[in-house]
């Protein structure tokens, strides 16, 4: 019978309460943080002078032989905690049941958890990096380019494909820094918490928490062991990234069709049709948007599974886990797969400038020059530029302007200052793109300063990506080392 049930049952667990209870099916996520949780206590344990250095070293070079051979080797059981255990205990006999002491899987599972998590932020933010690199290099190519900009996916006023490739490198980068704020709330060590009471055994929690590589120990034993707040947070940024990738593969998808024709997508990221043999699909950034409603809805499901729950432990907690890794995983996999299609992405720059005037796109530019030019009040440029749209005059001449001028401020305005220069000037995208350089602007200048900005941001999240990454290296090698040290002095 389990190691578990032989003192307080008779009976093993019924066959088919084991396939329902038991998370082995997606336990190999936590498998090494599992082993490096073992070993971080069994040092304690043994520093602490609970396990002699000949036990410790027995299990430690059996942990060993199981990581070997791999979470596939490991014996049936209700999760891989009691898994290890078990492989354990029969590999090195009863001295492995000395590493349960002062811990409960309560705090072992928490604790690995949290070390998982981490690995997907780091490995997200890995990716987002990339993705944000790859958004810049096209901005620095195109700060010339210009497209049509849109609000409520009419054509709304000229801009550049730097200026709108900065739009969602902002967003990304706003991404980065939740991860890293989530970050120093997920990278706190509920070890040592032990069912929810903490132990009566003398223990060195900060020990474990450093060679593991955490911040600190989490303090309160109870929330340690209860909380899953810093994983659903963790899932709110990765569902925050899913849906700013979302609307990037929304507008990818549109300006693929034939009717926009701003970008072709690389064939190595489309799909054709079983029938119709001309068809370039856009299925990446299809699927791409889906996944992000598949990620919100792991959210949900993390939110619903927690909602409610008495403190401290309960089995729903389980639950949790796959929504979890399934957000995290699929959030990562979207990134990489993105990067990729927005970096063989070709712009058609041409189609750009050309769609970039169409449906008046200047008139705003008409009216702030009709105001600096005359003094008359927005509002007034604003009717009067009105009129022009109504009447369809897209390129008005200077005397349709000063018609409709009369009507609404009882004046030409080739009497008060407008030259027809000044409307020649506002009416050309790339000098009305030109103008509009103030900070964040569309204008090649003020993307120049941007992307500048940017990479600089861009870099200063990759040297504290590259830090916390050093902490969790540093402490796996502390680790080593002292089992290590355990296992040559036996
Ligand atoms: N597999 C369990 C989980 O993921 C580990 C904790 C089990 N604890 C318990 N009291 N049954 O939550």
């Amino acid at each position: 019978m389990s190691i578990l049930r032989r003192g307080r049952f008779t009976s093993p667990m019924d066959e088919h309460v084991m396939a329902f209870t038991s998370s082995m099916q997606w336990d190999s996520w936590l498998f090494p943080h599992d082993l490096d949780v073992d070993r971080a206590h069994v040092v304690m344990l043994h520093r602490m002078g609970h396990i002699s250095t000949d036990d410790a070293a027995r299990i430690l070079t059996g942990l060993k032989e199981i990581e070997e051979q791999g979470f596939d080797g490991l014996p049936e059981a209700e999760d891989v905690h009691e898994a290890v255990e078990s492989a354990l205990v029969a590999r090195v006999g009863e001295v492995g049941g000395r590493m349960h002491t002062a811990r409960s899987r309560n705090d072992e599972v928490a604790t690995c958890l949290r070390m998982a998590v981490r690995e997907e932020m780091l490995a997200m933010l890995h990716a987002l990096i990339e993705l944000r690199d790859v958004l810049l290099s096209i901005a620095a190519e195109h700060r010339r380019t210009i497209m049509p900009g849109f609000t409520h996916l009419q054509h709304a006023q000229p801009t550049t494909l730097a200026h709108h490739m900065l739009a969602h490198e902002q967003a990304f980068s706003r991404d980065c820094e939740r991860i890293l704020d989530c970050l120093s709330r997920v990278n706190v060590c509920p070890l040592g918490s032990a069912a929810f009471a903490s132990t009566s055994f003398e223990i060195d929690r900060e020990l474990t928490s450093k060679l593991l590589g955490f911040d600190a120990p989490l303090e309160n034993t109870m929330d340690a062991i209860s909380s899953r707040d810093f994983a659903i947070e963790a899932v709110g940024c990765a569902s925050m990234v899913m849906l700013n990738l979302s609307r990037l593969c929304e507008e990818l998808v549109i300006w693929s069709t034939s009717e926009f024709s701003l970008v072709q997508l690389p064939d190595a990221y489309t799909s054709t049709s079983s029938i119709m043999p001309q068809k370039k699909n856009p299925d990446v950034a299809e699927i791409a948007r889906a996944k992000s409603g598949t990620v919100v809805g792991e959210l949900m499901s993390l939110m619903m599974i927690v909602k409610g729950l008495p403190l401290s432990y309960n089995r729903d907690l389980q639950e949790a886990n796959p929504h979890i890794m399934r957000a995290l995983k699929e959030t990562l996999f979207t990134l990489k797969v993105c990067t990729g299609m927005l970096e063989g992405a070709v712009f058609n720059t041409e189609r750009m400038r050309e769609l970039s005037p169409a449906g008046f796109a200047c008139a705003t530019e008409l009216a702030n020059t009709l105001v600096r030019c005359t003094g008359i009040p927005f509002r007034h440029a604003h009717s009067i530029v009105g009129a022009l749209a109504r009447e369809g005059k897209e390129h008005p001449t200077p005397s349709d302007i000063d018609r409709i001028a009369l009507e609404v401020v009882g004046k030409p305005l080739s009497e008060m200052g407008l030259e027809p220069s000044d409307v020649q000037g506002a009416l050309d995208t790339f000098s009305c793109v030109q103008r509009h350089a103030g900070t964040g602007g569309p204008s090649p200048e003020s993307t120049k300063g941007a992307i500048q900005r940017a990479r600089g941001l861009l870099e200063a999240h990759e040297r504290v990506v590259r830090e916390v990454e050093e902490r969790v290296h540093t402490a796996r090698l502390m680790l080593k080392e002292a089992c290590n040290t355990i296992m040559g002095a036996e």
